[in-house]
């Protein structure tokens, strides 16, 4: 998705826009630019690629001005190139405006405005914004006033900002919809904007977050906030506890590398100050449902999208089995269209990393609009869905910068493994006995991630030498493992690009036998659960036909040793833990076999980390 970064102060505008700019730079982007105001006019700089050209532009023709702003853009409409990056301008080159979104009514308002004698330079529905603003200030009005009129005409879901030389010291921004936030960075003589925290956290850690339909008039002295309807807004301002570093790559290579190896680390946080390792008894702030109204759940709708979706059916036994409340688990993005049953009695849970992804917001729309109860689990502070949810589970598992998700992912398993201990605990299914059980297997849980995750500890580089060039992998889980097996799938095909295809390991006689040869690896994943005869089963299954078998088991396992080619191990503990240390091995094969095939592992090729359009 597209970056945006604003600044006006003291300090030269154009570089802190470009570093911020570089910090959302695993958003996904196929062009970036920069506008600001020096002596009086408006300046712009911008290019297709990556920033790394905008840069050297700017080196050979450097910008100055103490208010900037910039964009990262990944084309919607309009090819990407030099002409359709952002910002645009206006006729008369004074105003420039940077977006997200899509203006849904860009061909009425396109030709309205070339009869009204404006002139486009791009193909793009963003450059109307402009040409607006421009006829409306021409009327009169100011900048923000023009702004706020304009936003007031166009249709769809934007993240806006404007600038104009004749306004030297004024931005003025808004959120409408969901495509992507608008923050409001607050400093000391000097403020800032962005559309995802980390481009401004190395400024300051206070951050006003707009809502739908709400926009910003910002000065280095200050912001003010406003309704699109004119209506002064007082805003709340948030102080983000993430630090610069840890949003920094540190000694690793890749940002995935390191997210996939912090696990024990953010495991921990994710825990921290939730369950009393004594009693089992779990404590969720924010999450708004008293024990009352967790009695009173009829069934649990879970609405999520890739990653987070796979997060949500293995949340659905870990509910079921600590709570025994029925749970369904849907696509955002088919949810809505299917005119769900959904009552006041229905729990609708979003797993959402970002908190931004469009299909996710959309789906717990229409589960608020049909009365349900909302409970969001996010990573992102102050994001949309934590704003429009009746109660949060904050991850707390820091920055994740890489496309691929990881962290997350074992994140919002444990907070679905502790919203189900919850539930249980206040609608009597989860005994004493069972919540200290389940207690203590937590507290060691990060330990046991951290040896899973130690050097040395499974060898993927051989995986890596002898598989890179494979052409389709299948992935095989059964039971609480069959959705890790659709997200080594995921994880696998979205950073190396090679086909792979997750299944429930009890289907593979009902059609994707056909497939196994000595081509195709297949991974299973074989722990000494319920069903670890079966996937024993399996895995003989697959040898018999010349398959090669990868395959995650327990330590100390010499059955599967001996029949699969190759093992990834984990240590045992709780069976509803497994997941959260069967994805690790996975989350790393993934990454090391597309590290070899020369990948782009951050920035992988058509992907976006927060995926804010339809
Ligand atoms: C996961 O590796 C992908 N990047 C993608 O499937 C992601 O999980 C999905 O877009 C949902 O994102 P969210 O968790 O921010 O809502």
């Amino acid at each position: 998705m597209c970056g945006i970064v604003g600044y006006v102060g003291l300090q030269p505008a154009a570089s802190i826009v470009l570093e911020g700019l570089k910090r959302l730079e695993y958003r996904g982007y196929d062009s970036a630019g920069i506008a600001a105001v020096q002596d009086g006019r408006l300046v712009i700089r911008r290019d297709q690629g990556k920033l790394s050209q905008l840069e050297q532009l700017l080196t050979e023709q450097p910008v100055g001005g103490h208010i900037a702003i910039g964009h990262t853009r990944w084309a919607t409409h309009g090819e990407p190139n030099q002409r359709n990056a952002h910002p645009h301008v206006d006729c008369g080159g004074e105003i420039a405006v940077i977006q997200n979104g899509i203006v849904e009514n860009v061909l009425e308002l396109r030709q309205q405005l070339l009869a009204e004698g404006h002139t486009f330079s791009s193909d793009t529905d963003t450059e109307v914004i402009v040409h607006l603003v421009e006829k409306l200030m021409a009327q009169g009005h100011d900048l923000a006033e023009a702004g706020r009129l304009a936003f007031g005409q166009i249709k769809g879901a934007h993240a806006i900002v404007l600038l104009c030389s004749r306004e030297p010291g004024t931005l003025v921004a808004a959120r409408i919809g969901n495509a992507g936030g608008v923050t409001v960075g607050l400093g000391e003589g000097e403020m800032y904007l962005a559309s995802d925290i980390p481009a401004i956290l190395e400024h300051t850690r206070r951050m006003v977050f707009l809502e739908d339909r709400e926009m910003a008039v910002v000065t280095a002295d200050g912001a003010r906030f406003f309704t699109l309807d004119g209506e002064p807004v007082e805003k709340e301002v948030t102080e983000i506890p993430w630090d610069p570093i840890s949003a920094a790559k540190g000694t690793y290579r890749h940002f995935m590398q390191k997210e996939i190896h912090e696990q024990a680390r953010s495991l921990t946080d994710t825990l921290r100050g939730r369950i009393d390792f004594e009693t089992g008894a779990v404590t969720l702030e924010g999450l708004n449902l008293p024990a009352e109204a967790a009695r009173s759940i009829g069934k649990v709708v879970t609405v999520a999208c890739g990653t987070s979706a796979y997060a949500g059916l293995v949340g659905k036994f870990l509910i079921e089995t600590l709570a025994r409340v029925p749970v369904e688990v849907d696509y955002g993005s088919e949810f809505r269209y299917r005119d769900p049953i959904i009552d006041s009695d229905t729990l609708v849970l979003s797993s959402t990393q970002s908190g931004e992804t469009v299909d996710t917001l959309a789906a717990m729309a229409e589960a608020r609009h049909k009365g349900a109860r909302s409970v969001s689990i996010v990573n992102v502070i102050g994001s949309m869905a934590q704003r429009v949810s009746d109660g949060t589970i904050l991850m707390q598992a820091g920055p994740e910068i890489g496309v691929a998700s990881t962290k997350a992912f074992t994140a919002s398993l444990l907070d679905q493994l502790l919203l189900g201990a919850y539930l249980g605990q206040a609608r009597g299914t989860l005994s004493a006995e069972d919540s200290r059980a389940l207690a203590q297997a937590v507290v060691e849980l990060p330990q046991l991630a951290g040896r899973v995750l130690s050097e040395g500890y499974n060898d993927y580089e051989t995986l890596a030498h002898e598989f890179h060039d494979r052409e389709h992998f299948l992935f095989l889980g059964r039971g609480i493992n069959y959705p890790v097996a659709l997200e080594g799938a995921l994880k696998l095909k979205e950073i190396s690009y090679i086909h792979a295809e997750g299944y429930p390991a009890g289907e593979m006689k009902h059609g994707p036998i056909a497939l196994i040869d000595e081509n195709m690896p297949v991974v299973t994943i074989a722990v000494q659960d319920n069903v670890y005869d079966k996937m024993i089963s399996q895995i003989e299954q697959v040898r018999a036909r010349g398959g090669i078998v990868i395959a995650v088991c327990n330590e100390g396992d010499k059955a599967v040793r001996e029949k699969a080619n190759y093992v990834l191990t984990i240590p045992r503990t709780h069976h509803l833990l497994t997941p959260i240390l069967a994805v690790l091995p996975l989350q790393l094969l993934a990454y090391h076999l597309a590290v070899r095939r020369g990948c782009d592992v951050d920035q992988p090729r058509n992907l976006a980390k927060s995926v804010t359009v339809e």
